[in-house]
């Protein structure tokens, strides 16, 4: 198997892409960065599960509502014996609203962190015995080769989450594009975007008083140490979140206290006090710029729903046959 091949991998050895971002990361000049996908290991999985719960955090509990009090129109739109293909799955939490819903034949949970994804499909299976579930371990960014006994199911994608804000708009489009060329023509995605409001609301989701986004965010590091033989000092270290107003988004940092040096997989490193590593973006869109991310992947928008807030709108969308004229 090709080292760059996500499938298949070894539980407990290293993935090559992770040592690669790491190290091309913290090798840039100027802003070093790492790709947020990174911050899910086994321990960030669960670090991400208590964030949902945080009395800050309104993203998970304001499209859980939305999906609960939409699940059964949605379903009027999705056609008998449908599979249904999630992105970034996690713990599958919101996923019961809509297999109750819609009662498909078959769901695919698609995850990075593969003990937890495990996990997750097994605790559904026992709930749903009459839906086929078959979790598929990797990176979604990639083509997603389908198991052959869905080819003749419809297909609906389902990206919850806001998971799409944590891409740049560009990996973004590209990802909603490979995701319509793995489901197919005439396929459906139901996706959620997180919306753009006060920084008030927005700094306090991702630095919450009791500091789990903040351990959250250093798990990184404790997982490079861990994996890479790192030799990072975690307590040089403070989680720092910016608003980035002209991109529209919340970008977490994690920034050196004081000049440190330390190795990475036997490389070695120094960073100054006040330098960051760009740990995350979640990007923040309007309701035409989330409509115009969804065409410009590939897919056409049919129906979106709202929160009475605005805070959170999930879209159902189709995959376009063609390219729009002119
Ligand atoms: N869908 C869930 C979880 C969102 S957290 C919800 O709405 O609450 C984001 C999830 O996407 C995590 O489980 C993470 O492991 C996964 N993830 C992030 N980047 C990924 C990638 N490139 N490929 C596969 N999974 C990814
Ligand atoms: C998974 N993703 C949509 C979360 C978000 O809100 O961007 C990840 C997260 N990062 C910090 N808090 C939550």
């Amino acid at each position: 198997m090709a080292a760059d091949t996500p499938l298949a991998r070894s539980e407990s050895a290293v993935d090559p892409a992770f040592r690669a971002d790491v190290l091309r990361g913290f090798a840039m000049s100027g802003q070093r960065a790492i790709p947020a996908r990174w911050l899910y290991d086994r321990a960030g999985s669960e670090l991400f599960e208590e964030i949902t719960r945080l009395p800050e955090y309104y993203p998970t509990r304001t499209e859980t509502a939305l999906l609960a009090a939409t699940s059964a129109e949605i379903a009027r739109h999705v056609a008998p014996g449908a599979v249904v293909v999630e992105f970034g799955s996690g713990a599958s939490t919101k996923t019961p609203l809509l297999l109750r819903a819609i009662a498909p034949a078959g769901y695919i949970p698609i995850d990075i962190s593969a003990a937890f994804l495990r996990e997750s499909a097994d605790a559904l299976a026992a709930d749903f015995p009459d839906i086929r579930i078959e979790p598929i371990t990797g990176d979604f960014t990639r083509p997603i080769i389908l198991p052959d006994w869905t080819a003749a199911h419809p297909r609906l994608g389902f990206f919850p989450g806001s998971t799409i804000g944590n891409l740049a708009p560009e990996a973004a489009v590209d990802l909603l594009r490979t995701m319509r060329a793995s489901l197919g023509e005439g396929a459906l995605l139901l996706i959620g975007f997180d919306r753009a409001k006060p920084e008030s609301v927005l700094l306090p989701a991702y630095d919450d008083a009791q500091g789990v986004t903040a351990r959250f965010d250093l798990n990184l590091l404790a997982r490079i140490n861990r994996e890479l033989q790192g030799t990072i000092p975690l307590d040089a270290f403070r989680h720092k979140v910016v608003w980035n107003d002209f991109d529209s988004r919340v970008e977490m940092h994690l920034e050196a206290q004081r000049d440190i040096t330390f190795r990475i997989a036997g490389q070695d490193f120094a960073m100054h006090a006040g330098e960051t590593i760009h740990s995350e973006n979640s990007h923040k869109y309007g309701a035409r710029d989330s409509r115009m991310l969804l065409r410009a992947g590939g897919w056409s928008p049919l129906y979106e729903w709202s929160d009475a807030r605005d805070f959170f709108t999930l879209v159902l969308a189709r995959a376009r046959a063609r390219p729009l004229a002119p």
